[in-house]
């Protein structure tokens, strides 16, 4: 299994609906440039759900109200001219909040109850050119709003995004207070209607504005999160979208390229095995992961130069000190004992991998060299070895488990003379399979889950995630609990 696999699965749960992808196919014409799948169920969106209250009061609280400016005839007093200014919003409070999925359609969300009371100024003036009177009141509205909004999820200029221009208010109250007693009461009264009137059109236009623009800077966030996310150095993988979410009254289902970019080039898919019949509507969330995003990876990470190690000191002496069957040859003993004995293994060759119903076959042949860290020592033994391992992951108690058997191991090019190789091999292979393998595995599973705490992964709430192996690709499938501070952390960023 591959490191960035928990990496990229994590992007993709950040990532949700939005991606960019150049080119925005009908889902069905889709499937086989797909690399990777995310299904976001029902209960899934429930808990998102939870935190559309506080993106939706982000956006009453920031939305800027202008200055309104206006002017009325008057039969009695002639020309009567206002402005409302300096708009605010205090003690805003948000009721509820409900959402549907709306079969091939997008997202329903009703807002209810929302309170606030909006403050500001009017200055006004009356009368003729040559006497005018100019005046100011203080105002303050109490309102009760609900707030309905039809998101639509659209592909269009590359990219998936939420139109949230459908938004619908409703005010259930709306109750006008005038400071200040000098005003006559006809002046009082005329501007109830205006304000009353002026206040439905600016709220409604300047908070469904801000609601769409913060859906707007959301996507673009969650985008700009996963990326980060699953590039890790100068390996990066795309995970722009091959075509419009699909949308069912339990799930939405989101189709990603899933190409590995490194060192300028990028992986191809074009023969996917992805059908949505894999996937179930069990779990809050479902990844599907082809071979095709995952070997590419892997290829990187060797390109990359991730698959080196030396071991020394008390490591390595650590490490000989498992019992074998055969016994150690007098050439290992005698580098061991030797000053600053050095192991330098790497990878020979670009790894493969390969995910059947068992698990994640990986087959790599490593080159072992045994030396000395002091210089100008020759080394004292190189190898190499071919081996085959099948590898089933599992992540619990925020740790990336990797279960390992070795199925293949076969050792080759040994550098030392003909009439000893026969017992140096025996033990060698004992060695790889008993030593090395579990060697490899003892320094990945802390290093991986590191990387991906890095990133933020031991935040999510994951709820009992499970990993099946399956022909051709990987299902990941779990319920979660959203970071309340990626969130906060975004409105912070965002609205400052
Ligand atoms: C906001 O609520 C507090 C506490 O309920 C109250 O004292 C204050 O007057 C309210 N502010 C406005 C502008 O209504
Ligand atoms: C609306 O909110 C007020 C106070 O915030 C509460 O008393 C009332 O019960 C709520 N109504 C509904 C329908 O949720
Ligand atoms: C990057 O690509 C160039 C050109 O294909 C190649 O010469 C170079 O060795 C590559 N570098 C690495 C680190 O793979
Ligand atoms: C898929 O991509 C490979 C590599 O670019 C190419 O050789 C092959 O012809 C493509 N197959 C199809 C069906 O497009
Ligand atoms: C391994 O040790 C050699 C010196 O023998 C050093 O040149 C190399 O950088 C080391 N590699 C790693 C990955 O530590
Ligand atoms: C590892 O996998 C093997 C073979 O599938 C299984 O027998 C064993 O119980 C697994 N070990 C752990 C610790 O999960």
């Amino acid at each position: 299994m591959d490191k960035n696999m928990a990496a990229f699965a994590l992007g993709l749960l950040l990532f949700g609906l939005a991606g960019v992808g150049h080119s925005c196919l009908d889902p069905a014409s889709a499937y086989r440039f797909v690399g990777a799948v995310c299904r976001l169920t029902y209960p899934a969106a429930v808990v998102l759900n939870e935190k559309t209250t506080e993106v939706i009061k982000a956006a009453f609280q920031h939305a800027k109200y202008p200055d309104i400016e206006g002017e009325k005839s008057m039969s009695f007093i002639g020309k009567l001219k206002y402005g409302l200014l300096n708009l605010e919003i205090h003690n805003l409070s948000i009721g509820k909040s409900e959402f549907e999925l709306r079969e091939n359609v997008g997202i329903g969300i009703d807002i209810s109850n929302v309170s606030a009371v909006f403050k500001g100024t009017i200055k006004y003036s009356y009368g003729s050119a040559l006497f005018t009177v100019g005046h100011s009141i203080d105002f303050e509205i109490e309102s009760k709003i609900d707030l309905v909004i039809n998101s639509k999820l659209y592909c269009g200029k590359g990219k998936v995004a939420a139109d949230t221009s459908d938004c619908c208010l409703t005010f259930h109250k709306l109750k006008l207070l005038l400071q200040g007693d000098r005003e006559p009461g006809w002046i009082k009264r005329i501007f109830t209607d205006i304000i009353t009137f002026t206040m439905r059109l600016v709220v409604k236009g300047q908070i469904c504005k801000e609601i769409n623009k913060v859906a707007d800077i959301l996507a673009e966030f969650i985008q700009e999160t996963a990326e980060e996310f699953l590039s890790d150095g100068d390996i990066r993988v795309d995970i722009g979208v091959t075509s419009a979410p699909v949308i069912t009254s339990n799930y939405i289902e989101s189709y990603h390229k899933g190409l590995v970019t490194y060192n300028g080039s990028t992986s191809v898919v074009n023969a996917s095995v992805f059908n949505p019949d894999q996937l179930s509507e069990d779990r809050s969330l479902h990844f599907w992961i082809s071979d095709d995003t995952l070997n590419p990876l892997m290829t990187a990470a060797y390109d990359d130069g991730r698959f080196i190690r030396n071991i020394s000191g008390e490591d390595l002496r650590f490490l000989f000190q498992k019992e074998l069957s055969a016994a150690r040859p007098e050439l290992l003993n005698k580098w061991l004992s030797s000053e600053e004995p050095l192991l330098k293994t790497w990878s020979a060759s670009v790894p493969h991998l390969w995910t059947t119903t068992q698990g994640t076959s990986v087959k790599a042949v490593a080159a072992v060299e045994l030396s000395s860290a002091k210089q100008d020592t020759p080394p004292v033994l190189y190898f190499e070895t071919e081996v085959e391992v099948v590898v089933r992951a599992s992540y619990a108690d925020k740790n990336l488990i990797l279960n390992c058997t070795a199925v293949h191991i076969s050792i080759s090019k040994v550098s030392t003379s003909p009439d000893i190789s026969e017992s140096l091999n025996a033990y060698l292979q004992e060695a790889v399979e008993k030593i090395g393998v579990a060697k490899v595995i003892s320094y990945l599973e802390p290093e991986l889950t590191a990387l991906m705490n890095e990133q933020g992964l031991h935040l999510f709430d994951l709820i009992n995630p499970e990993v099946t192996p399956q022909n051709g690709y990987v299902l990941i499938q779990m319920d979660f609990g959203f970071p309340h501070h990626l969130l906060v952390e975004f409105l912070r960023k965002t609205l400052d």
